[in-house]
């Protein structure tokens, strides 16, 4: 799994990290199937060794540090970002550079964005366009999904160069969006018939398009043009709906499934039941957001910015049980992943909405503090023991992308994509302080425990000491290969019938791959 070839743009050596071999002593490794105590020692962006002390001899010239009492976790992946997208008329702020510099800052070092090409545009020049916009501005190691954002016999025949010479394995379809991106459902069978063909993983954003473009008429000609329409006009069940049909579709097209910002407590549960349905634990899987776990929309907006600051699609949900219910979703292995949506606004480019909420551009901020609010509404709170904190936050996107155990393992032979994360920190989350472009954030105020003390991209220490020093530029490309092996084994029965060994929060149970888990 190498990056594809590009242009090398060089590192200034001063931006370099002056040790390519790092010794980390006493630290407490965690991954997600369990966690020991283990030195870990790192070369040329690589770990070569994890194990005891007694069985390494450290060479010389090596920075070594000591992890005592902190926890060392692999780097978190967020498979969900849009860093200078065009949405609604503008252009979200974090771009590739200061995107992934927020993002390590926060402790993920790989991030998965996503090419979304306008109407009628070739997803090859789409892709040509944002390798373009991140390649040589990337801090950290980045991949690609690719947008379904319309259809024809062209795109279905791109599918095929994006997967074979191109490193793309996912692809991203709209049930919103109508007239935008929206595909309708023949449009979606046929996309999720490729996909299968071409042993992909289709990836859907789950609400029902025309329910909502309905109530968006309705609500304005009611006089209701603010932001409180937005979620008005796409409530629970417009997201449950849309979860479920997606979940069918893909079981009509024997595709695996992976459902994108999962956002209330309704669609998750739609989420866990067609996984107990259809494929016992394998084929579908679903992902929530930072946004949906360390907030709500309680309605208690100061001024008509800091509502619209809040609106992203599927939206918050006024209901205050839905960040915990969530949690409990990640917690059972009913959802497998947390992304963030990063799509960041300013407060000038919301205003474009000013008087109509459906023109309000949809996004909010993540990247930065996602694993922090993971750490903080789960493990703080009870909810996950640290090896589930692994699993959804790096893990599992890195198995379902085909990235693992490159990705998401402190193991010998992984990327030295390695957190010393302090446990016991607090650190607190504003707009003064944070790494993103855009001047609000949603999470503002928040304390929160657990803080990646160091970072390590690739090898390079990139946090320390609370000092945040990337290297633009020094991210790669990362193909995610077609057919990986931990979504496509279950739907191809090689595990059917079999016992799996896997970690729910923490415990290892043996599941039959078929059975039937009550929620
Ligand atoms: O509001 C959101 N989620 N903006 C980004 C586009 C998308 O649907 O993911
Ligand atoms: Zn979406
Ligand atoms: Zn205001
Ligand atoms: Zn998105």
């Amino acid at each position: 799994m190498s990056g594809s070839p590009k242009p090398v743009k060089k590192v200034p050596i001063h931006l370099q990290s002056a040790q390519n071999r790092v010794y980390i002593k006493n630290g407490q490794v965690v991954n997600h199937d369990r966690t020991f105590k283990a030195d870990v020692y790192i070369e040329d962006g690589i770990i070569k060794f994890v194990g005891p002390a007694s069985d390494i001899t450290v060479p010389g010239g090596v920075r070594t540090i000591d992890a005592s009492g902190k926890l060392i976790l692999p780097g978190g992946i967020d498979p969900h970002t849009h860093f200078q997208l065009k949405f609604g008329g503008q252009v979200s702020v974090d771009d590739f550079y200061k995107g992934t510099r927020a993002a390590v800052a926060g402790g993920t070092t790989t991030i998965i964005d996503f090419v979304l090409p306008n109407k009628g545009e070739s997803l090859l020049d789409a892709y040509d366009t944002w390798r373009s916009w991140a390649d040589g501005k990337v801090c950290c190691d980045y991949a690609f999904h690719v947008g379904l954002t319309w259809w024809s016999k062209s795109v279905s025949n791109e599918m095929k160069t994006l997967c074979e010479e191109h490193g793309i394995n996912s692809f991203k379809m709209f049930m919103a969006y109508k007239g935008l991106y929206q595909l309708n459902d023949t449009e979606m069978l046929e996309a999720l018939e490729r996909i299968k063909e071409l042993n992909g993983v289709a990836m859907v954003h789950a609400e029902n398009g025309d329910i909502i473009a309905r109530n968006v008429n309705k609500l304005l000609k009611a006089g209701v043009t603010g932001p409180e329409g937005h979620e008005l006009s796409r409530q629970e069940e417009v997201e449950a709906e849309a979860v479920n049909r997606a979940c069918v579709l893909a079981h009509q097209a024997d595709c695996p499934l992976y459902v994108v910002h999962v956002m209330s407590k309704s669609a998750g549960v739609e989420v866990a039941r067609a996984r107990q349905r259809y494929r016992g634990r394998g084929g579908i899987f679903g992902e929530t957001l930072a946004a949906a776990l360390g907030t709500y929309d309680g309605h208690n907006h100061c001024c008509w910015h800091d509502a619209a600051m809040h609106i992203l699609s599927p939206p918050l949900r006024p209901d205050p049980t839905t960040p915990e219910g969530i949690m409990r979703l990640l917690a059972n292995d009913d959802l497998q992943t947390t992304g963030s949506d990063n799509c960041t606004f300013n407060c000038s480019q919301k205003e474009s909405g000013l008087n109509d909420f459906s023109k309000i551009p949809n996004g909010v901020n993540g990247v930065e503090d996602r694993m922090s609010i993971v750490w903080e509404k789960g493990v703080h709170a009870g909810l996950l023991d640290p090896c589930r904190f692994v699993a959804i936050t790096s893990t599992n996107a890195a198995k379902i992308f085909n990235l693992y155990p490159q990705k998401g393992r402190i193991a010998a032979g992984s990327d030295a994509d390695v957190l010393i994360w302090d446990p016991n920190q607090t650190r607190k989350i504003s707009k003064e302080t944070h790494h993103h472009a855009c001047d609000f954030n949603i999470f503002e105020g928040m304390v929160c425990h657990g803080v990646p003390e160091m970072v390590l991209v690739r090898g390079r220490v990139c946090v320390e000491n609370g000092q945040v020093r990337v290297a633009e530029g020094f991210g790669r490309f990362l193909e995610t290969p077609v057919n990986p092996p931990f979504v496509y084994d279950a739907l191809n029965g090689k595990t059917n019938g079999e016992e799996e060994e896997v970690a729910v929060n923490g415990n290892m149970k043996k599941l039959n791959i078929n059975e039937q888990l009550e929620i």
